[in-house]
């Protein structure tokens, strides 16, 4: 109509003004608060991530101790949400009892969901950046059949995580420094990327005025598919189908035929067309974990050693500028960390909440905010009568 332009994946549309993360896909750069993604992952942590991307600062040090004890204060959740789990089937996948759960903490922290109140909003923030590793690894414990695991606030945020995934009341268990922090790098890895799909649903959706725990749980039902946050499940199930080093070749022929609708997946990225940095520091830390258990010759991290040098060589990934994104590298490590593969996004969303709370923050604090309405090109019939039932 010439009132707005067609852009099928809004590849070229900003849909909002943000100081928060930047990306330079070109270049491989990706800044939040300025500060590239590398340095904090290797000289911060995940709460100090975790403020950065709220406030705008790296805390100081009385900030930084008044936070985390704001966010271990949060870690417990309300006793009756066991009922919510136990109306799932216990084969259920985490992601399907994840939507169900946060969207219900609505339902359970009213007193945190009026978004005109900056108090209600800092709460409704602190108490999902806290509660969502208790939800997840209840998720996690539920789908084990196992007793559900109370949080440890002596413990760091990684560590009482592993602590509530892993523990189990028969026996003593003992989180490693080595695997907490590589657990915690994941997390900072994972904190936010800007205006990809599931950060966009969380604007759109509160863009209407919706609760912040209702926005957060369309994102997590949005992160669920396997083009965005369910690609590391992806990626390591086609690390396993492959199996082996010679089988590579067969699987590069099919993701580069163009009838075969296969895709080589942790390849390619919307916005990276170079190494993705996170990849690199995944990839590090992958290596990082399988040494300290003690895993050495892990096929699957043969498998993709040699497929990333493939494919980095082969020109049809060369000219299409795919590289391997984060999931390429995730997966295997958190395998070898002990999470099933249905657990791959849950970790992902568990990480990214910050990431939507502090976009969603943002959003709500602009005053040029505007409910979000896409436009669309009308392809289908002109107007025409109405025809009976028994004419047609
Ligand atoms: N394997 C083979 N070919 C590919 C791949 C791949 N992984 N990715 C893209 N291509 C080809 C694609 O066929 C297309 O070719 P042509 O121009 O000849 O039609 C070209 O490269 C451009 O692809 P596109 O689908 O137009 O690119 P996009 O920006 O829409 O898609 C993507 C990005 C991430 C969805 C895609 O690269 C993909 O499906 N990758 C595999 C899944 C994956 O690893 N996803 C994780 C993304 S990173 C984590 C996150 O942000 O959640």
């Amino acid at each position: 109509s010439g009132r707005f332009t067609y852009d099928p994946g809004f590849t070229s549309t900003a849909s909002c003004e943000s100081k928060i993360t930047f990306i330079d896909g070109e270049a491989g750069v990706l800044l939040h608060r300025g500060y590239p993604i590398d340095q904090l992952a290797e000289k911060g942590d995940f709460i100090e991530t975790c403020y950065l991307l709220l406030e705008g600062e790296l805390p100081t040090e009385s900030q930084y101790q008044e936070f985390e004890r704001a966010i271990t204060y949060h870690t417990m959740v309300h006793e009756q949400l066991n009922y919510l789990y136990r109306g799932f089937r216990r084969d259920a996948h985490p992601m399907a009892i994840m939507t169900g759960v946060v969207g219900a903490l609505s339902a359970f922290y009213h007193d945190s969901t009026d978004i005109n109140d900056p108090e209600q909003r800092m709460i409704a923030s602190r108490r999902l950046i806290a509660k969502m590793p208790t939800i997840a690894a209840m998720a996690y414990k539920y789908s084990m059949g196992q007793p559900f695991v109370y949080p440890r606030n002596e413990l760091s945020y990684a560590e009482n995580f592993l602590h509530m995934c892993f523990a189990v009341p028969a026996e003593d268990y003992k989180v490693d420094p080595v695997l907490a922090r590589a657990m915690d790098r994941i997390f900072i890895l994972h904190a936010d990327h800007e205006q990809n799909a599931s950060t966009s649903t969380v604007r759109l959706a509160g863009s209407s005025g919706a609760n912040p725990f209702a926005c957060i749980a369309a994102g997590i039902a949005c992160l669920w598919g396997p083009s965005h946050g369910g690609a590391n499940e992806a990626a390591l199930n086609m690390l396993m189908e492959i199996g082996s080093v010679d089988r590579i070749p067969e699987y590069v022929q099919k993701a580069k035929d163009k009838n075969d609708p296969f895709r080589l997946m942790g390849f390619g990225h919307r916005v990276y067309k170079n190494y993705d940095p996170r990849a690199k520091v995944m990839q590090q830390t992958c290596h990082e974990v399988l040494n300290t258990l003690g895993i050495k010759d892990d096929p699957l991290l043969n498998v993709a050693m040699e497929l990333e040098k493939i494919a980095l060589e082969d020109e049809y990934f060369v000219e299409k500028k795919l590289y391997p994104n984060i999931d390429f590298y995730s997966g295997i490590t958190l395998r070898a960390l002990g999470f099933p593969t249905t657990m791959f996004t849950v970790l992902f969303a568990l990480a990214r909440t910050v990431g939507w709370i502090a976009q969603w923050k943002e959003m709500i604090e602009d005053p040029s905010q505007r409910i979000g309405r896409p436009r669309q090109l009308y392809t289908g019939y002109p107007e025409r009568p109405y025809v009976g039932r028994g004419e047609r």
